[in-house]
């Protein structure tokens, strides 16, 4: 079975590669270079895969996984400007795509045990623009 939690974090951010030229950076995303930054309120939609427990019915504790969000998510980047304040997007863009990565390495340790699984992350950036990481894609960028 699958289990989905969902959490909310406003956070700033913007999306330049400092090597390349103003022209380019805008090319590539738009006002999104503009260094004064802008804010999102991002949602992310955490699931567990595993067997309900025999004794508590539960694939997993939800408030533990609330609480593992708090700790891993929400706290370290709500009201955060993510380029200025969150490692690594001081390196690493904070486009989606490498906000939904990083917090799947933040949770996967935190919610894989014997009996469960980290299956997915879905970051919404805005209402109509979500990134899925999927368990068992294993790709490269993931390590
Ligand atoms: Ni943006």
């Amino acid at each position: 079975m699958f289990i989905t939690r969902k959490a909310e974090f406003s956070a700033s951010h913007l999306c330049r590669i400092p090597e390349l030229s103003e022209a380019e950076n805008r090319r590539f995303f738009g006002d999104g270079a503009n260094p004064n930054g802008h804010g999102h309120n991002y949602i992310v939609e955490v699931t567990v895969e595993g067997e309900p427990d025999e004794v508590t019915g539960m694939v997993m504790d939800l408030k533990t996984l609330k609480d593992i969000l708090e700790e891993e998510v929400v706290g370290p980047m709500d009201h955060r400007f993510l380029n200025r304040e969150v490692p690594p997007f001081d390196r690493v863009i904070p486009t989606t795509e490498n906000v939904a990565q990083e917090i799947w390495r933040r949770l996967e340790p935190r919610v894989s045990s014997a009996s469960t699984k980290l299956a997915k992350v879905r970051l919404f950036e805005t209402d109509d623009l979500y990134v899925d990481v999927v368990r068992g894609a294993d790709p490269a960028w993931l390590r």
